[in-house]
């Protein structure tokens, strides 16, 4: 107990808040080269000194970080409350290959190829090469598999005359887990190999209403030898497995039929399903090696921490992306795996317009949580569902006890998920999703702000009183000017329910979104925080300018830039790297794109680290959490809809100013998902491209060009002339006024602070 307090007390100097755990500097860590010319793979001959710099491998239910001694698993946590966190298993698929642990003459290289979702490691040796292939595999998903392929050299060499090669590798495992009590390993013999097999159940419960059992987890792995051999000649593939799952028959199924499996049969089956993510879409970028470095990785990252489409068993329910994905979060680690606002409004996205069906899913845990929501909001008092700050196995709070701040007040998350619930239905209108669950959360995310919202008689305004906004340096502030944009925006959202689901009081909830009591100085044309916020005082990140975007809530352009420049100048040093990622496309959409490359630059320097494109929550020297999906999810929103000017309104698809990222020569953004439609964006430095490779028969969409209104239709290539904005629509959907489709009203009344 008393560890975990100092632990707690220390987070709270530093930084006060949950946004910096670890934000001690990395003092003596060094990175090395990417040598890789290719910009999905990235190489090396050195490993970086610390491990936490290494890249993970992960298919959405299993993941590792190479080499480390844990495997974590999708849904597996252990300890209460806000002592939740990953359960560790022990990485009985850590296998190393000696030659690469102790000095050995041959240097290995290190590759992590982003578009096979394969960690690689090549020995060339005396006699042979050797080469190592670590997947958690996209088909069989229960799976980790090791293979170590071994080519004899053939040339003939005297010394060696029949003797076999001998390659001598260890299975690293580390320590027994802490948070699972495995029983001892059971061995077997399975058609001529050695199995081991353990079981074991987490020791605590998050909490024992919604979880009053703990959790089973049952684990397969291959026996691994002291060293394999091969015959002097010869080349041999060997497979090493391990399987996890909560279903003891199902890692056990898996791990028999992967070994049933041709080893290179194997690989290609994983390959080709990376292969076919891949195919869906992505983002290439071309004359900027960098920089379509750095992308690759994100996506190779975001897709390793979510569910494969197709797979042998069925899966199991998802539990979410969290803000550095399935390959950590350990015990008072990287968030500890938690689901945070990071989800909907950092990662969501972009998933959302290259992989819907992700977004969906990330979605459907909220659903899955929202009765638990509904028990947070009774007893705080509160009506509808207030989901928690920090969430994991079960949907109740969980956040660390070091903060309770943000638990008790940083309210704005019920907000951003229904936020991403109108971005999502705006692209897909998915009428199934709104009568089976979608709607019960609108509208009752919307019956939580109406219960917070307070008419002031004097003002003749709505407050919402004693909440945080993003700026988590400021505690208990009442009218976060955020906060009340995404409670008025949920309030209108319920509006797309009601054919299904009655608002309880419309006009009274009508009232209230029209009325919220919204900081704006007139003076000085900007919007304060909060109310009562004191100029030149520092703030921890990105808040009031998220009205720009990603809320595209109308203002005047000078309140826009007056927003951006101002607060640039109070944000503090080491907050993370998303605040700059906004920056930028605030500074895009008011046309400066000097200021806005230099805040681009911002939002990547010194938070990727080499040669695996890892990302920190802090700047070099700092570290904070990694792999910090949340910087990395700004970053992909400031080339969607920053550059390429995309944005996404409730009546259509709007294409504004597409312009090319920094020292790039041509941007291409493949598989956005509109409507069904599949639509390729091709920006160069004279021109754009949009094409079209499929339509959904439900809707028909037509391309307004500036001038002309095209019908699209499969095949099609339209060039775009000049800037726009360049729109695609189909026929209205639902009679709903939605404020961020008003442009140039303010539909929250601008107030005095
Ligand atoms: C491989 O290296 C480990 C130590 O890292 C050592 O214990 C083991 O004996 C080595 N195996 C062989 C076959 O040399
Ligand atoms: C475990 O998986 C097997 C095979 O898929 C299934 O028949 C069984 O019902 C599952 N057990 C539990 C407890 O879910
Ligand atoms: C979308 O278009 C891309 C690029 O043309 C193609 O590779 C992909 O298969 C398409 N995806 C779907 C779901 O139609
Ligand atoms: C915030 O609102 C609460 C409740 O209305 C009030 O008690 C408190 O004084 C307000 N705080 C500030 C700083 O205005
Ligand atoms: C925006 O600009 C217009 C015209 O300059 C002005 O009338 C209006 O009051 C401004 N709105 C705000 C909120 O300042
Ligand atoms: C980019 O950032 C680095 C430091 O992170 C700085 O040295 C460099 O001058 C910046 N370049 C531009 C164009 O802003
Ligand atoms: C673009 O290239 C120029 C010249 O090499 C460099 O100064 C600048 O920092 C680069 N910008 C970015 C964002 O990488
Ligand atoms: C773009 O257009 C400009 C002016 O018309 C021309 O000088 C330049 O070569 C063009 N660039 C490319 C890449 O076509
Ligand atoms: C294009 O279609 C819109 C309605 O979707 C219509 O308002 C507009 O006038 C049309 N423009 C042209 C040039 O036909």
């Amino acid at each position: 107990m008393l560890g975990l307090l100092s632990i707690a007390a220390v987070v709270t100097i530093v930084l006060t808040t949950r946004g910096g755990s670890n934000a001690a500097e990395d003092i003596g860590s060094s990175e090395t080269e990417d040598i890789s010319p290719a910009s999905h793979v990235f190489s090396t001959y050195n490993l970086p000194s610390n491990d936490k710099y290494m890249p993970s491998i992960g298919n959405g239910h299993i993941a590792t970080n190479i080499f480390s001694d844990t495997v974590y698993m999708n849904g597996l946590y252990n300890g209460q409350a806000g002592y939740s966190h990953r359960a560790r298993i022990p990485a009985w698929a850590n296998i190393r290959l000696n030659s690469t642990l102790t000095h050995h003459p041959y240097s290995p290289v290190y590759s992590l190829d982003t578009r096979e979702g394969v960690f690689k490691v090549r020995v060339d040796r005396e006699r042979s090469v050797v080469t190592q292939r670590i997947y958690a595999h996209r088909f069989y998903t229960r799976a980790i598999v090791n293979q170590i392929k071994v080519e004899a050299k053939t040339h003939y060499d005297p010394n060696f005359v029949n003797q076999e090669i001998w390659i001598a590798i260890k299975l690293m495992p580390g320590p027994d887990s802490k948070d699972i009590a495995f029983q001892e390993p059971i061995p077997q013999i399975l058609n001529g190999r050695t199995i081991w097999s353990s079981c074991g159940l987490t020791k605590e419960s998050e909490d024992l209403t919604y979880q009053p059992l703990p959790i089973e987890v049952c684990a397969y792995w291959t026996s691994v030898p002291d060293h394999l051999v091969v015959p002097q000649h010869g080349s041999r593939v060997f497979t090493f497995v391990m399987t996890a799952d909560k279903n003891k028959t199902v890692a056990r199924e898996e791990l028999i039929k992967v070994l049933q499996e041709d080893g290179e049969v194997l690989f290609q089956k994983h390959v080709e399903h990376w292969e076919q993510l891949y195919q869906q879409g992505g983002m290439d970028i071309e004359g900027n090696l960098e920089l379509a470095k750095i992308v690759n990785g994100i996506w190779y990252y975001f897709l390793s921490s979510l569910p494969s489409e197709e797979s042998f068993q069925p899966l199991d329910r998802f539990f979410g992306l969290s803000p550095t994905g399935l390959a950590r979060g350990g015990t008072f680690e990287d968030y500890e795996g938690h689901n945070f606002w990071d989800t909907e409004t950092w990662m969501f996205p972009s998933i959302l317009l290259l992989y819907p069906q992700y977004a969906n899913k990330l979605l459907q845990y909220r659903l899955d949580t929202a009765y638990v929501a509904a028990e947070l909001a009774k007893i705080t008092g509160n009506k509808g569902y207030r989901f928690p700050w920090e969430s994991a196995y079960t949907g109740v709070e969980v956040t660390q006890p070091c903060c309770p701040d943000v638990a008790i007040f940083e309210q704005h998350i019920s907000g951003c998920i229904s936020f991403a619930i109108r971005q999502y239905l705006a692209t897909t209108r998915d009428e199934e999703w709104l009568k089976h669950g979608g709607c019960d959360i609108v509208t009752n995310i919307a019956d939580f702000w109406a219960s917070r919202a307070v008419i002031d008689y004097n003002t003749g305004l709505y407050d919402i009183s004693n909440v945080m906004g993003p700026d988590e340096d400021h505690r208990n502030v009442n009218n976060s000017v955020f906060t009340n944009v995404v409670a008025g925006y949920s309030i209108y959202v319920s509006c797309l329910c009601k054919d299904y689901y009655m608002a309880k009081d419309p006009d009274h909830w009508a009232d209230i979104a029209w009325s919220l009591a919204l900081p704006y100085d007139q003076e000085l044309d900007y919007h304060p925080q909060f109310t009562g916020y004191k100029r030149g005082e520092p703030i921890k990140q990105a808040d009031a300018i998220l009205l720009g975007f990603p809320l595209q809530y109308a203002m005047n352009h000078t309140t826009r830039l007056n927003d951006l420049t101002y607060y640039e100048s109070v944000t503090r040093e080491n907050g993370p790297a998303m605040t700059w990622s906004m920056h930028t496309i605030g500074h895009l959409q008011v046309d400066d794109e000097k200021k806005a490359e230099a805040m681009f630059n911002m939002s990547y320097k010194g938070f990727v680290r080499e040669p695996f494109k890892v990302w920190c929550e802090l700047r070099r020297p700092l570290s904070g959490a990694v792999n910090f999906f949340t910087g990395m999810g700004g970053f992909l929103q400031t080339l969607m809809f920053g550059y390429a000017g995309v944005s996404i309104h409730l009546d259509r698809l709007e294409i504004n100013k597409p312009r090319l990222p920094p020292n790039a020569t041509k941007f291409t953004i493949r598989g956005i998902k509109y409507l069904g439609a599949n639509l390729t964006l091709e920006i160069s430095a004279n021109s754009t491209k949009l094409s079209v490779t499929s339509l959904d028969d439900n809707w028909r969409l037509v391309l307004n060009d500036g001038k002309y209104n095209i019908t699209l239709a499969p095949g099609i290539t339209v060039i775009l002339p000049g800037s726009g904005p360049f729109t695609v629509r189909s026929e209205p959907w639902k009679d709903c006024k939605l404020p961020t489709d008003i442009i140039g009203q303010n539909y929250l009344r601008p107030i005095g602070t």
